[in-house]
């Protein structure tokens, strides 16, 4: 496709979403190419600029381009990517990424620890945690809601931290000597609910992936319990596999 069918059943923005991915998979857009503006587009394809707006939008959502503030909208390198190798936290990888991260604090408290936080933390259920919810973004755009409980002596200093403006691991990391050395995480697939659909800005039912993740500093000691859950059409997980040498 690369003209837009007044008459057919298609509707416009839909074609030019279309076009505009066919340049991508045939390279004729590179990763990190800036893309024409929705005048540009909408000019050359005969549309309105709304109609445009809404084709560009819709491949941020998913991934496929990325904005940035006063300059435009560029060609992803590939979707938002979480290696599954390295223990990384939220803020590095949307930086890998050439992306701004930001954090929304949405809750902060010490609260006690239900059964299921309890035992990834081994500690006993009831004993109060620093909890805290952030919706978290990539260049503005919502990609994930993460609910963490963090227990280690002082923890409790947490709450007058700015969590907004800072990353959690490296304030662990920097100025409470937590030095994170493995994690282990599960992925699910699941369906964004209503609750989290106003945050994500996404339809309800859309995609997501829901991740548990246990991390811990030396000696094998849990300090983090998070659960997260990521808009699925603006994620991927990346992991390489290794094959045993089983035959000889
Ligand atoms: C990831 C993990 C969370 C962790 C967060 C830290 O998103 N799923 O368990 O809390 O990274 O990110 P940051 O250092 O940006 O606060």
């Amino acid at each position: 496709m690369s003209t837009i069918y007044r008459k057919g059943p298609l509707p416009r923005y839909y074609q030019l979403k279309e076009i505009m991915r066919e340049k991508i998979s045939n390279r004729d857009w590179q990763p990190g190419q800036l893309i024409p503006s929705e005048r540009e587009l909408s000019e050359q394809y005969g549309m309105s600029r709304m109609t445009a707006r809404q084709a560009i939008t819709e491949l941020v959502n998913e991934g496929l381009f990325y904005r940035e503030q006063g300059k435009g909208t560029f060609v992803s390198r590939h979707k938002i990517t979480q290696q599954l190798l390295h223990l990384t936290g939220f803020t590095e990888d949307i930086r890998a990424r050439g992306q701004r991260p930001s954090t929304k604090v949405l809750s902060m408290s010490m609260s006690p620890a239900d059964e299921k936080t309890a035992d990834y933390l081994r500690i006993k259920p009831g004993q109060l945690v620093f909890t805290l919810q952030r919706l978290r973004l990539a260049d503005d755009e919502p990609l994930a809601i993460e609910v963490s409980h963090l227990n280690f002596i002082g923890c409790e200093k947490l709450l007058e931290e700015d969590l907004e403006q800072h990353s959690l691991y490296q304030l662990l990391e920097t100025r409470y000597g937590m030095i994170l050395i493995e994690a282990e995480q599960e992925l699910e697939a699941g369906l964004i609910s209503s609750k989290e659909s106003e945050k994500l800005k996404v339809p309800i039912g859309s995609p997501a992936l829901y991740t548990r993740r246990t991390a811990y500093i030396e000696r094998n000691q849990p300090i983090e319990y998070a659960r997260s859950i990521y808009c699925g059409r603006k994620y991927v997980f990346y992991t390489s596999l290794k094959r045993e040498q089983l035959f000889s």
